[in-house]
């Protein structure tokens, strides 16, 4: 066991890049996934535990708290959390502090990839593509410094019950939405889109997608294909499409990450 561990859910590569560079910080860290059932749950030999999580509308995305519940730390490790939003950060950090007691928790703003929703430079405050990514790294080498250091937050983080509304009608707008996914002759059969489907949600038949309705809109399917050619409504063809530029699909996929 490292002496780091970092829990992590990514759909589109910012809360990876940002785990990968606070572990970079912190030195002998594993960054296990919460993309699916994550592959550790025993936590309780690490000194440093951390959960690295989006704002997905409002709340966590689905099947994270899930997770959090089933890891195992040890009562003294220190722990700490950060959310990625656009906008805001939404309940996602006081669920977490509700199970482990954080001592330290950040938010960090980055560019959004529910481009149905907002264009990926729709942030607060406004960055450029370029300027958002620099940001975050600059964030994360700070962040990763402090959690070296074990700082502690003065205040636990509060919970918006708007947005805990909005995180739970999100489940059945997302089935409903999953309705709308539509793949054009562009496609070159490549099956990335299945490959990063953390929810199998996709099956290739005859080399061309089928979209099935258990989805967490994460749309890394739609923002990992080399063609562009999954759309979610028409909107999502006109928008400039994003993922993190420094995560692969092989890296996104990955169970576990260990960073010396
Ligand atoms: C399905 C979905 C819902 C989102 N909802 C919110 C939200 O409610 N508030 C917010 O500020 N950002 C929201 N975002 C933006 C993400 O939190 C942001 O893009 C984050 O950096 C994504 O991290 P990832 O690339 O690791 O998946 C949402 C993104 C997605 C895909």
């Amino acid at each position: 066991m490292s002496e780091n561990i970092i829990f992590c859910y990514s759909g589109t590569g910012n809360c990876l890049d940002m785990a990968k560079n606070i572990a970079r910080e912190l030195g002998d860290t594993d960054i296990v996934m919460m993309r699916t059932t994550p592959t550790v749950t025993d936590a309780r030999a690490a000194k440093r535990v951390g959960f690295i999580f989006p704002c997905y509308a409002g709340g966590l995305p689905r099947g994270v708290e899930e997770s959090m519940n089933a890891i195992e730390t040890d009562p003294i490790s220190y722990k700490f959390a950060v959310a990625q939003c656009s906008a805001y950060p939404g309940t996602g950090l006081s669920i977490a502090n509700d199970i482990f007691h954080l001592d330290y928790w950040q938010v960090v703003t980055h560019q959004c990839s529910c481009i149905w929703l907002f264009p990926h430079t729709m942030m607060i405050p406004p960055l450029s593509a370029a300027g958002a990514q620099e940001r975050s790294e600059r964030e994360a080498k700070r962040i990763g410094q402090e959690i070296k250091a074990m700082k502690r937050s003065e205040k636990a983080p509060k919970a918006n019950p708007l947005n805990k509304a909005e995180s739970s009608a999100w489940p059945a707008l997302s089935k409903k939405k999953a309705k709308s996914f539509a793949v054009s002759s562009l496609c070159i059969s490549c099956g990335t889109c299945a490959r990063v489907c953390p929810k199998g949600n996709i099956r290739l038949i005859d080399g061309k997608p089928q979209f099935g309705t258990d989805c967490l809109q994460c749309l890394a399917c739609l923002q990992y294909c080399p063609q562009e050619a999954i759309s979610l409504g028409r909107i999502t063809q006109k928008r400039e499409h994003y993922h993190n530029p420094n995560i692969t699909v092989d890296e996104l996929i990955k169970p576990v990450i260990h960073i010396d």
